[in-house]
């Protein structure tokens, strides 16, 4: 094929500059221990999986719910709000997507030193690395403010005192717990700050499962306040792309504008919502994940790794003795992944996702390996 001519001038400026996302790898290699998306090592409910299996024949020819309804309908029983609340997505990155587009001005758009919040997307740093992605892409302008040194959230008063932190920001991520740090952040400490912040606050719940207290009730409370949620993590359905935000019908109805007609496969909603009726199934996979987190966290301790206190699927942890990207390397060649994240905060430590009982003893084993050899 020839070569675009002035290739440069038909790729907008903002396009050719940008720095996508990058996702985990998913090779497929045989043997292959991945402990590096958050995935769930155990399996969709067998009611899941026939519901999947019942649902693919010749009505893969239709489209499917154009707002998913069925699903929206479930979830609004299964947290006590009104369907007008819930907004299904095509994961929950696409609705954090949704959510810069509707609540957040380019900056070529805003006019006025006393109007530059419109245009801010803030999040905390380390927090999920898609966020300034998201507002690069709309030409949105970033503000990424630190975590305490232990990735603990500053308190209002502190952030007040920061002056950093713009309470005026058109839009805030909050991701609780947190990733990569695994960090829990109290309701109590959650609801202040919401109290204090005057534009759109989302408080990114994608791995609330595997932690003690959720905060989506303040996204019912507070007006301004969305909660968002996947079957991803928790429910074994990244496959399957479906997520979803809770929150004020006002802004549900915002958000509703702007997605695909079409957004959320046909298998995704009946996937889902055989999975609302299998919860018992998923609690018992949630505390399973959740002993097996405490016992690697206590023996990767005991061996001198720091590791930060999780409230998720994974862990955040520092070797001694050696680099992180060094342990990542020697994983890898024992076919093992983790995540390394090359930023400041982080570059010290690898994040684990918490794999089957078996993976994680393969997992302590290599390391035990690795830890000998330097
Ligand atoms: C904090 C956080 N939010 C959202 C997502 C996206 O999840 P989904 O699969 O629903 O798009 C992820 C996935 O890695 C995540 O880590």
């Amino acid at each position: 094929m020839p070569s675009l001519p002035k290739r440069n001038n038909l790729i907008r400026p903002l396009v050719r500059k940008l720095h996508a996302y990058v996702p985990g790898e998913q090779p497929k290699i045989k043997g292959l221990i991945k402990l590096n998306t958050n995935e769930n090592p155990y399996p969709p409910s067998p009611r899941v999986l026939r519901a999947v299996k019942a649902a693919a024949d010749g009505r893969l020819r239709l489209y499917p719910n154009p707002t998913a309804q069925a699903l929206r309908e479930k979830l609004a029983k299964f947290h006590r709000c009104a369907p007008e609340n819930v907004i299904v997505g095509n994961g929950s990155d696409e609705l954090l997507a949704l959510a810069v587009r509707a609540f957040v001005e380019p900056r070529s758009a805003v006019l006025g030193a006393q109007n530059e919040s419109r245009s801010v997307v803030q999040y905390f740093r380390p927090s999920y690395s898609l966020y300034p992605v998201l507002a690069d892409i709309h030409g949105a302008t970033k503000n990424a403010v630190p975590l305490k040194p232990d990735f603990s959230l500053p308190s209002v008063l502190e952030l007040k005192r920061g002056g950093r932190w713009d309470f005026r920001a058109a839009l805030s991520f909050i991701t609780t717990p947190n990733a990569p740090s695994g960090r829990g952040y109290a309701t109590s400490e959650l609801e202040q700050l919401c109290a204090a912040q005057k534009g759109i606050l989302i408080l990114d719940e994608a791995y609330v499962d595997f932690a003690e207290e959720d905060s989506l009730a303040l996204a019912l409370k507070h007006s301004h306040v969305l909660a968002s949620r996947t079957f991803s993590k928790a429910y074994s359905l990244c496959f399957q792309r479906v997520g979803y935000f809770v929150g004020h019908a006002e802004l549900i109805a915002a958000l509703d504008k702007l997605r695909d007609s079409y957004n959320v496969n046909g298998l995704g909603q009946v996937a889902a919502l055989a999975t609302l009726d299998d919860l018992p199934y998923y609690r018992a996979s949630f505390r399973r994940i959740i002993a097996t987190r405490e016992r690697i966290a206590s023996e990767l301790a005991e061996l001198g790794f720091a590791v930060l206190p999780s409230q998720a699927n994974f862990i955040l942890c520092r070797p001694p003795r050696l680099a992180a990207s060094e342990w990542l390397r020697k994983l890898r060649e024992r076919k093992i992944l983790a995540r390394w994240f090359d930023y400041p905060e982080v570059r010290s430590y690898l994040r684990v996702t918490i794999g089957s009982d078996a993976e994680m003893n393969a997992f302590l084993r290599a390391t035990k390996t690795i830890l000998r050899s330097v």
